[in-house]
């Protein structure tokens, strides 16, 4: 097989967006990052180089590191962060995977400008059928701060409220006009008439799920999380954080013109963000050379409202989430397991802490914000989890005890959401299982500031979302409803704010995985957890020997 090798180096660069000029973190000077383009099949080496004063580690966002979890890249999970003046270099193939994936820094906030598309060209032709693809227009979705990301989240920390929200979302790293000075910082995508394109749309925002859509066009989803789906025709997608797909995007009935390319978070309550929406255009070859007054124009005559769900659209978000399938083709079966070794249930809920003595905290009631699965909120080690549990010394760093079951004193849809959601443990516990096994999870959303989907991340693993509902889950019915036929297989899915998400899971990879909600503020808060797999019994379900140039804590 080729081996394609990359070289990133972590460095800062000097950009302006909305009139105001930082230091932003980078690969490479780059923002949005270098894409990473490799066939699948690929040996793929990505040595990257720390070029600042401060840690970092980079994670390749759904990659299924198959033995490979040295190369995961979370700080203190799987490795320790990447000093300063120091290189590691990230070694894995990329094999049964085929589509858009990201890759993202995984230290701190620093995820919020050092990002880039993970490309996967497959062995075999597309599946989905007919036309020729004219070219492909790679979207990343992200968010643009004025200020330092390190200083929110340290800020965040320290008072115990809520982070501020970023100054403006983007696309390809640009606000576009909707937002002050920035109608030269604005995407524009040119195209032919009556052509097949292929968008490869990318949500690397920090702490939002947005929709997207492009006016007067109908997307259709051919692929999420680098799996295919059966093909869905659609207006508009909703996409998580983490969250990465594959679209179609046919020009035919059209010869010239300009139309908007819009993104805007959904939320289910508008406290407290704000209404922002970024605008890019696609732009048909034969139209008239760019003229900005035409296209406040048509900004002002299309409201972007018109495009886009409304911003508490939730019934569109969940008819968009369950219109999504596996294609379960003969040459792509869906591998979802029909029965299961283990069920871990747990909750996934912000809580209220008491302030500690002599502080003052400002989130709610004079207490503090924090995040928890099943009422444990996750400690980040001060070595990494996986160096520790490969060498037999997790003393002092984590504990397999992770509650399988929550606590009961939840009630999902209690009427009093705040005295439910009070102090949580702090720990770093992880649960283990057998190599092979087929796994459950339930995640359950809980009702204390209710006010978004969590998009549940998990390493190492592909799953299959078998089912989804509102209120509390319920073991014995829920579970007849499930699909076992065609879920989706993704990496990270949106647990439905006031519900619960049931996922499935083939452990088949030995190492230590982290779980996580992939709004970042809630990560800071804990709202993680990790599960080890278990070597099997052949050397080849192993996990391999770290690298020499592993990082050291
Ligand atoms: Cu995309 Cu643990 O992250």
């Amino acid at each position: 097989s080729t081996t394609r090798r990359f070289h990133f180096n972590v460095e800062w660069k000097k950009v302006t967006r909305l009139c105001h000029t930082k230091q932003l973190l980078t690969v490479n000077g780059q923002y949005p990052g270098p894409a990473v383009v490799v066939n699948e099949g690929d040996t793929v080496e990505i040595k990257v180089t720390n070029r600042i004063a401060h840690n970092t580690t980079i994670h390749w966002h759904g990659l299924r590191q198959y033995r490979s979890g040295w190369a995961d890249g979370p700080a203190y999970i799987t490795q320790c962060p990447i000093r300063s003046k120091q290189s590691y270099t990230y070694r894995f193939k990329v094999e049964d995977q085929r589509g858009t994936l990201l890759w993202h820094a995984h230290h701190s906030w620093q995820r919020a400008s050092v990002y880039g598309a993970f490309i996967i060209y497959p062995r075999q032709p597309y599946p989905f059928s007919g036309s020729h693809i004219q070219s492909e227009i790679p979207i990343i979705l992200g968010e643009w701060w004025n200020d330092d990301v390190d200083k929110v989240e340290k800020q965040m920390l320290k008072t115990g409220a809520g982070a501020k929200v970023s100054d403006a979302y983007t696309l390809n790293g640009l606000p576009g006009p909707l937002y002050p000075c920035s109608t030269k910082d604005t995407f524009t995508a040119n195209v032919d008439a009556g052509k097949t394109y292929i968008l490869r749309i990318i949500n690397a925002a920090l702490n939002n799920e947005l929709f997207f859509a492009i006016s007067n066009h109908t997307l259709t989803v051919v692929e999420v999380d680098a799996v295919y789906t059966k093909p869905v025709h659609t207006k508009a997608i909703m996409i998580a954080p983490g969250q990465t797909t594959t679209l179609l995007l046919r020009t035919n009935h059209l010869s010239d013109g300009e139309f908007l390319i819009a993104a805007t978070p959904y939320v289910t309550s508008v406290f407290p963000f704000n209404n922002s929406t970024t605008v890019g255009f696609l732009r048909y070859n034969k139209s008239k050379p760019v003229n900005h007054l035409n296209r406040r124009r048509l900004i002002t005559t299309l409201s972007t409202r018109s495009v886009l769900p409304d911003m508490l659209d939730t019934k569109f978000a969940t008819r968009f989430s369950d219109s999504i399938k596996s294609l379960g083709s003969a040459e792509y079966p869906c591998k979802v397991p029909t029965a299961i070794d283990k069920r871990v249930i747990t909750t996934i809920s912000l809580n209220l802490q008491n302030c500690p003595e002599n502080k003052t905290c400002s989130g709610y009631d004079g207490k503090r914000f924090f995040a928890s699965m099943n009422n444990v909120s996750f400690i980040r080690p001060p070595i990494s989890i996986l160096e520790s549990y490969y060498k037999k010394q997790s003393r002092g760093v984590f504990t397999l005890n992770f509650p399988e079951k929550p606590p009961s004193r939840f009630d999902f849809t209690g009427v009093d959401p705040v005295s439910e959601n009070m102090n949580t443990e702090f720990g770093t516990k992880l649960f283990e299982v057998d190599f092979g096994a087929r796994l459950e999870i339930v995640f359950q959303g809980t009702s204390f500031l209710n006010i978004e989907n969590h998009p549940l991340h998990v390493h190492g693993h592909n799953f299959f979302v078998v089912g989804r509902g509102f209120g509390n889950f319920d073991e014995e019915k829920d579970q007849e409803k499930y699909n076992l036929v065609d879920p989706p297989e993704r990496n990270t899915i949106a647990v439905p704010t006031g519900g619960w998400a049931a996922i499935r899971i083939n452990a088949d990879n030995p190492g230590v995985w982290f779980i996580h909600c992939h709004l970042e503020q809630h990560t800071s808060w804990g709202l993680a957890m990790g599960f080890i797999v278990k070597d099997g019994p052949l050397p080849s379900q192993t996990l391999l020997r770290p690298p020499r140039d592993l990082p050291k804590c």
